[in-house]
């Protein structure tokens, strides 16, 4: 009844991404658009649903658990959601409890997260201009979230940034960056920009800066070792010697990671998405909701999903044309 999570193509689903709600207080231009309908309250899972959702998860072998969005900090009581989840962590049966943030809310949530268990945190950050800063986010203020970062450092939760790489935006920052994350001991890892949400192709084929010719300029500057480490994610890392400091790689256009994906999305309304890049997907709200006393037919539904994960993503831009394109928001499923 409790084996593990075994897809069709042998990869054991061990880690969760759960987004807790879509709403976020930012409208990052390759994520939303500006005027974004949000779903009513009653469509989304409780808080104590979200509890059962990732506790039948955890019972299915699920180590991981990283909580995303829209912006995981701007879902009302969240906090209650993170000390639940934190007697898995005392149990042994999750390894690591984390988040994905944009970081606004940091300021006040790092010590409650910290408490709760969260040792490591995504802060999305692709730029320390504060004119850019604003451009990119729309709505974002580049100082509340430095302050955040520094309420989460203080609190003793180790920091990784995670910067969409955009050319022609934050090239010029690529030196900049990697050295305000040393000086601030933080990891940091490139992303490179996906063909998600309704953003027109010839704008998302402009921003496409690959990671390939990014490497090739850090190699400018530092000596690259590769790294064979894995978080558990698609990053690829590499330690710069001169600095001793760690650079991830998120590459789904230049490299198809998919063959040692080990896991799946849940979204804010229980829909469970197997790949991040295809519309596969299944509602596990129903079998939660309409069975509060019995797990048996949502690990039911699980098992059936994962049964049907796809073998990858068909995100491509080789073609000078958007292939493999989402319409999906980012939001949707927590990145
Ligand atoms: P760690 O390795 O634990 O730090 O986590 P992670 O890199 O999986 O998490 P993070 O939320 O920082 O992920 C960064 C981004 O990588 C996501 O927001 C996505 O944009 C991308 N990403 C993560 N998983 C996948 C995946 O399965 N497929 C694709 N195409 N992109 C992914
Ligand atoms: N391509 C790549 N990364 C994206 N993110 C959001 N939208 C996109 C996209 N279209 C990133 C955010 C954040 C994570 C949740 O996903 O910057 O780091
Ligand atoms: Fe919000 Fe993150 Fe999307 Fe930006 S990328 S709009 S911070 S959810």
């Amino acid at each position: 009844m409790n084996a593990p999570l075994i897809d069709p193509f042998q990869r054991a689903i061990t880690y969760l991404r759960v987004s807790v709600t879509d709403r976020c207080d930012f409208r990052c231009v390759y994520c939303m658009s500006e005027n974004m309908t949000f779903l009513p309250k009653k469509e989304l899972l409780t808080l104590e649903e979200l509890d059962r959702m990732c506790s039948t998860f955890v019972g299915l072998g699920v180590e991981k658990l990283r909580i995303t969005g829209g912006e995981p900090l701007v879902r009302r009581d969240i906090m209650t959601f993170f000390q639940g989840m934190s007697r898995h962590l005392n149990s042994g049966a999750l390894k690591e409890l984390t988040l994905t943030t944009n970081g606004s809310q940091l300021a006040r949530f790092a010590p409650d997260l910290a408490a709760a268990g969260v040792r490591r945190i995504n802060v999305s950050l692709d730029t320390l201009d504060e004119a850019k800063f604003a451009e990119i986010t729309r709505w974002g203020r580049l100082p509340q979230v430095l302050k955040g970062i520094d309420a989460a450092q203080k609190a003793g939760i180790r920091v990784k940034i995670n910067a969409v790489a955009l050319k022609g935006f934050n090239e010029d920052e690529l030196f900049p960056l990697v050295d305000w994350c040393h000086e601030r001991d933080m990891d940091l890892t490139f992303i490179e920009v996906m063909p998600m949400g309704d953003i027109g192709n010839e704008n998302r084929l402009d921003q496409y800066w690959s990671l390939k010719d990014l490497r090739a300029t850090l190699a400018e500057r530092f000596t690259l070792i590769d790294l064979a480490e894995r978080t558990g994610g698609p990053a690829r890392y590499v330690q710069l010697q001169e600095t001793g400091q760690k650079v991830g790689f998120i590459t789904p256009l230049t490299h198809n990671f998919c063959e040692s994906c080990n896991r799946v999305r849940i979204t804010c309304t229980g829909e469970i998405y197997m790949c991040l890049g295809q519309e596969d997907m299944a509602d596990l709200r129903a079998p939660l909701r309409d069975h509060p006393d019995d797990d048996a037919p949502l690990r039911e539904a699980i098992r059936a999903a994962i049964a049907a994960k796809p073998k990858g993503h068909d995100f491509d831009y080789s073609r000078q044309k958007l292939d493999g394109q989402m319409s999906r928001h980012m939001s949707h499923t927590g990145g």
